[in-house]
């Protein structure tokens, strides 16, 4: 009976927090869709943006959909997740629309990256194609080393480095991150690197554990052998599954990524509503936080 209703008369709340049960439901959004969101991650959008979540009758979270705001210009949406039962009524564009909406009202430009299932829904909403990325999957550790550079040295990131590590990606990425970055510090230490030449910070990577794999990225850096180098250590570093959200411009990396067991597992879209221009720096952009983050 339940599954016959109209969409229309799902309550929709925006999340101030999320209850234990409210989690456990998301997390069975996620898995359903077979993503690799933990509970820290829901956390860094009821903390600094938003949660929307659809609830059926029995007060059940059956969709979702998040927004975060980055600086003044744009905004991140993601999250949108409709579970199996709900899907194809309507119910992700209804969420989608209201959370373009809000953004537009405060005068943020909505940017997202597309699934291929999400692809249709947000172009029909007015969001316009940008650039493409792939995940890439590493299953189990395999020869990752690579001549060492004379010239770039590769370390953890001290606290001394962290304001320059966030200005250097505030620069790239085209807004100053570092509540999201900061959030990322300790969730997978391995990956937290910092390559430098002739004292100069010429790229950064962070990451996070998750549900299915350790995800490594942003990576930003100011050339392929920089990227590599970075790559390299945290590769080296890191046991079991790895996800790595890799530029598709960037084919060079992927081909060192692919000689070290890397296989391509899904196609992303970004996608900006409105307009087709970036805000981020094509060249130093190797791989994004994930689809969820930016
Ligand atoms: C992608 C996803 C969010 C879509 O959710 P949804 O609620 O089914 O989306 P909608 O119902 O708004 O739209 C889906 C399709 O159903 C169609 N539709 C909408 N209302 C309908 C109705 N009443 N009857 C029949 N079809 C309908 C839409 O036109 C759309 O068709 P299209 O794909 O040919 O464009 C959902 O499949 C999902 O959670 N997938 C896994 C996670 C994922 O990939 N999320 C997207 C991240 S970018």
């Amino acid at each position: 009976m339940m599954s016959a209703m109209d969409i229309s008369e799902l309550e929709i709340s925006v999340k101030a927090s999320l209850s234990s049960p409210e989690l456990a439901d998301a997390g069975v959004l996620v898995a359903e869709a077979n993503w690799n969101q933990t509970a820290d991650d829901w956390k860094v959008f009821v903390e600094r943006g938003r949660v929307y979540a659809a609830h059926a009758p029995d007060g059940r979270i059956v969709a979702t959909t998040a927004t975060l705001p980055y600086g003044d210009r744009f905004a991140w949406i993601s999250m949108v997740l409709v579970a199996s039962a709900w899907r194809r009524r309507g119910l992700a564009t209804r969420l989608m629309r209201r959370a373009t909406d809000d953004l537009a009202a405060a005068r943020l430009v909505p940017v997202l990256d597309a699934t291929p299932d999400g692809h249709a829904i947000y172009r029909n909403l007015g969001y316009q194609d940008c650039w493409g990325f792939y995940r890439l999957k590493r299953q189990q550790p395999r020869g990752t080393a690579m001549p060492a550079s004379a010239s770039i040295t590769v370390g953890s990131i001290r606290p001394a480095d962290w304001a320059a590590v966030c200005e250097f990606d505030a620069a790239a990425f085209g807004a100053d991150r570092r509540g999201v970055l900061s959030g990322l510090r300790g969730r997978l230490p391995e990956a937290e690197l910092i390559a430098q030449s002739e004292g100069r910070i010429v790229g950064f990577s962070l990451g996070r554990n998750g549900r299915i794999a350790s995800h490594i990225g942003p990576l930003v850096a100011e050339s392929d052998s920089v990227a590599c180098a970075i790559l390299s250590h945290a590769l080296e570093a890191t046991d079991g599954p790895v996800f790595i959200d890799l530029a598709d411009a960037k084919s060079a990396v992927r081909l060192f990524l692919e000689e070290r067991g890397f296989a391509g597992v899904r196609p992303f879209t970004r996608m900006i509503h409105g307009s087709s221009k970036r805000f981020d720096d094509p060249a130093r952009t190797f791989a994004v936080i994930g689809p969820e983050f930016g």
